[in-house]
């Protein structure tokens, strides 16, 4: 949206990714700038999704997942950890509706157990709600952690009494909480710090890579827009050569 409240329209891409990873990072240093305890920076920061989400369903990327919480954010202090669970409750309590409304499906990667019952309960609810929405997947990675991921996925393998031979890319793959959907072509990182601090470990393997400075609050429409218009000048060769 432009300051005049006309929704702003963007030249077309020659291609978009078909899955995006969002490193949302930031909040902090947002807050901080302003005088403000960090967790009205995280309040800013899911009120950011919401415009993100919308500018995915308007720029047509089909499947985005967002870094909200990784399994080392409960090493943060006790007050902001509550914060931050407290946020995703009211989250969901708030926003699932409309998101429900707006055809956006809504996915869990991460490991739910250490999550009260309730939270649990708000969570299953919306992703049993949103299950056949397709406008836009969205996967909220919350006590998501890769190293965790891949554990978990190598205990269900195990469990299931694969085989060693029978052990491929594919069926690592479709043991991991991402099953069934595309690795993130790109991979977006606020803040500016250059780091893939444990997200999508395996799923990244070809993903291209792009940082902005701009904390996540700030992170808008048209920043959204400037990332895949970057991506979209990237030549990929996913460890060929170029084509002749
Ligand atoms: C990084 O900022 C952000 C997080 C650890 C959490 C991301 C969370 C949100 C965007 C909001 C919460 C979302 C839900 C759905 C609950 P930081 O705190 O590391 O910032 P800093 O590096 O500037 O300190």
């Amino acid at each position: 949206m432009s300051n005049d409240g006309v929704p702003k329209t963007y030249p077309a891409l020659p291609h978009l990714p078909a899955h995006v990873g969002i490193i949302m990072d930031g909040n902090g240093r947002w807050a901080r700038q302003r005088g403000l305890p960090r967790l009205a920076g995280h309040r800013a920061g899911v009120e950011n999704l919401r415009r993100v989400l919308n500018a995915a369903v308007k720029f047509g990327v089909p499947i985005i997942t967002l870094y909200a919480f990784s399994t080392e954010n409960w090493r943060r202090p006790k007050e902001e950890v509550d914060g931050l669970l407290d946020l995703l409750r009211e989250a969901l309590d708030k926003e699932v509706d409309k998101l429900h409304h707006n055809g956006v499906q809504l996915r869990h990667i991460g490991d739910l157990t250490p999550l009260s019952d309730d939270l649990k309960a708000s969570i299953r609810h919306a992703v049993e709600l949103t299950k056949h929405n397709d406008r836009l997947i969205a996967n909220i990675a919350f006590n998501y952690g890769g190293r965790d991921e891949i554990v978990r996925a190598v205990r269900s393998i195990i469990t299931e009494g694969l085989p060693a031979e029978a052990i491929t890319d594919e069926v690592v793959a479709a043991h991991l909480d991402t099953a069934g959907l595309p690795d993130p072509d790109l991979i977006i990182r606020t803040s500016g710090e250059m780091r893939l601090s444990n997200f999508l470990l395996w799923q990244a393997a070809y993903a291209e890579f792009y940082v902005t400075p701009i904390l996540w609050p700030d992170f808008g429409e048209e920043a959204f827009y400037e990332a895949l218009r970057s991506f979209a000048g990237r030549k990929r060769r996913f460890g060929a050569l170029d084509e002749a």
